[in-house]
């Protein structure tokens, strides 16, 4: 299966906050946002894979800054890592207040899809290619992010982790 880079799965999205968006205090609701990430990401990850995919994960979220009634979301995403069925998305979100001229980067996240046949199956997804310096830093931290979130998700023993145990264990005392 041939190889693709991550520029071809690259999809912006935008969004204007309404009025039905927003908690009492106007500000955009947290799970408004994960939703609309959600949809950018597997469009990216459709885009890559050219299959129905999943969300099998979604990895912490922090929300830095409330986003107003009225700002419109910008949502890029693009596969950062294709793994054998699954493939990491990574999302940048920032929230522009036209009227003030100010924009904020709001959030990163990364979300995890699996690609599945026309019966449902998993099926296997197209090598990445990393082609930028930035790209190929995601590429790499894509082995240590899979492994916690399979620990976390019950799908992998701390013991196999073994890229992620590196982390702690290459600091010279
Ligand atoms: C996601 C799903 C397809 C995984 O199928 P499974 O048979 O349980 O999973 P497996 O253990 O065989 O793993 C299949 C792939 O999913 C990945 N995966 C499984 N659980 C995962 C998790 N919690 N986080 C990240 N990736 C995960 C595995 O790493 C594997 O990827 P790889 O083939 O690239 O190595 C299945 O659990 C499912 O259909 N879930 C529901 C999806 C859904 O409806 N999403 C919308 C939620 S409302």
């Amino acid at each position: 299966m041939k190889g693709k880079t991550p520029k071809e799965s690259h999809t912006i999205m935008n969004e204007l906050v309404l009025p039905n968006d927003t908690n009492t205090l106007n500000n955009l609701m947290g799970g408004r946002l994960l939703h609309w990430m959600d949809i950018a990401a597997a469009i990216s990850a459709q885009k890559h894979c050219n299959r129905i995919v999943v969300t099998a994960s979604v990895d912490n979220v922090s929300f830095k800054h409330s986003i107003k009634l009225g700002d419109v979301i910008t949502i890029e995403a693009k596969v950062s890592r294709a793994f054998t069925t699954s493939v990491e998305v990574r999302l940048d979100v920032w929230a522009q207040n036209i009227p003030s001229g100010t924009s904020v980067k709001s959030n990163e996240a990364y979300y995890t899809f699996v690609a599945l046949d026309k019966e449902g199956n998993k099926i296997n997804v197209p090598e990445l290619l990393p082609e930028t310096a930035e790209e190929i830093i995601l590429y790499d931290g894509a082995l240590r992010r899979r492994q916690l979130r399979l620990i976390l998700g019950g799908k992998m023993h701390p013991d196999e982790a073994t890229e992620l145990k590196a982390l702690f264990f290459s600091v010279e005392k």
